[in-house]
């Protein structure tokens, strides 16, 4: 992962990009599109993603995880989410995974995470996994959003966290490919933000409950009033 690294100044999304050289088949697997600035950047629920210009990560990676059932496409999601947990907790201890793949330190996003996929045969035939991480930029428009400078007091070298971050991935995905489900599974809830701790939650209506865990298909289980309930990620938002 990471041999091939293309750098762009600028571009549209980085995951645009990958898509395209996905159609062009001309790409390797494990293959890095980086840029310094990204203008059209994309987020889950077509959301925008935006990144000053020159602060911070923002990169795909192509992947071919064609051994893993697109029915257990949640395990690709585990495991970059993981992969960055592990680069990040020699940086900052504490960062959360707040369900599906959003990173968290306290009640801040630091990161963020677009995985994009193409299935065949029941298969994930490639995916496209686009992470942002806010590493030294220092004002957003968006209060929850924070970086790695302002939670640390200090810039850091965004290569430097570029390469254990492809590091870390690196070594989940060997773990995604040997089909240990199970620990990618037990370590997600164990670095999940509000694990079963008493939260608010917006569904068809507002309640709380605590989060029990995660479902085969990745639906978040939900304990409420002596129930679990599952939901799917256009169906339940978080309330502080
Ligand atoms: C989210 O939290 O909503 C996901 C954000 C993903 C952003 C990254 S930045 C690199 C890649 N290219 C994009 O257009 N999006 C992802």
């Amino acid at each position: 992962m990471g041999k091939q690294v293309t750098y762009l100044p600028k571009c549209h999304s980085t995951n645009d990009i990958a898509a395209d050289l996905l159609t062009q088949n001309n790409f390797s697997n494990g293959q890095v599109i980086i840029t310094d600035y990204q203008y059209a950047g994309r987020g889950q629920r077509g959301n925008t993603w935006d990144s000053e210009k020159g602060m911070n990560l923002t990169f795909s990676i192509i992947l071919e995880p064609d051994f893993l059932e697109a029915a257990k496409n949640f395990y690709l999601s585990m495991a970059i989410s993981l992969g960055i947990i592990d680069a990040l907790s020699a940086l900052l201890p504490d960062v959360k995974i707040k369900w599906p793949n959003d990173l968290y330190y306290e009640n801040k996003k630091i990161g963020g995470i677009l995985i994009e996929s193409n299935i065949r045969s029941g298969k994930l035939m490639n995916s496209i996994a686009g992470i942002g991480i806010n590493v030294n930029q220092e004002s957003f428009t968006i209060t929850k959003a924070s970086s790695l400078k302002k939670i640390l007091g200090h810039e850091l070298q965004r290569d430097s966290v570029f390469q254990k971050i492809i590091s870390g991935i690196d070594k989940r995905y060997l773990q995604l490919q040997q089909k240990d489900h199970k620990s990618l599974k037990d370590q997600y809830l164990k670095n999940m933000y509000r694990y079963k701790e008493e939260s608010f939650f917006r569904s068809d209506k507002d309640f709380s409950g605590q989060i029990a865990g995660i479902d085969e298909n990745g639906q978040l289980q939900i304990s409420s009033g002596g129930q679990i309930m599952s939901f799917g990620f256009k169906e339940i938002e978080f309330l502080d």
